[in-house]
């Protein structure tokens, strides 16, 4: 297998209602993670990129929490809107987004 230019991990992490911490499936991850797949599928990136669901990642209050390799950035609340953007700009165009990365303070 060839090595991805990147690996996109997307949380999808469920945890029970009352659970303290929530998580990143009552947050969207699953639908975020069927968006990423399908913008993956219609621009053929399969062999360029990686993508993978992922348990916990350790942001469940920022969820849902996607962390894209080799840059070690980790996004936080993730909408399905911003999923063309990520791939467009940072994992095409090797950009990071700033406003979608969690605080500096959390992820260092
Ligand atoms: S449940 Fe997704 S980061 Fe913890």
């Amino acid at each position: 297998m060839a090595k991805p230019e990147k690996h996109v991990f997307v949380c999808t992490q469920n945890r029970p209602p009352d659970h303290p911490k929530g998580s990143c499936h009552a947050r969207g991850g699953k639908s975020l993670a069927e968006a990423f797949a399908e913008e993956f599928e219609s621009r053929s990136l399969w062999g360029q990129f990686k993508l993978n669901t992922s348990s916990c990642l350790g942001f469940c209050e920022e969820g849902p929490a996607v962390l894209v390799y080799p840059h070690g950035t980790m996004y936080g609340k993730v909408k399905t809107e911003d999923v063309v953007r990520i791939i467009e700009t940072h994992l095409i165009g090797d950009e990071p987004i700033d406003e979608l990365k969690v605080s500096a303070d959390l992820w260092e």
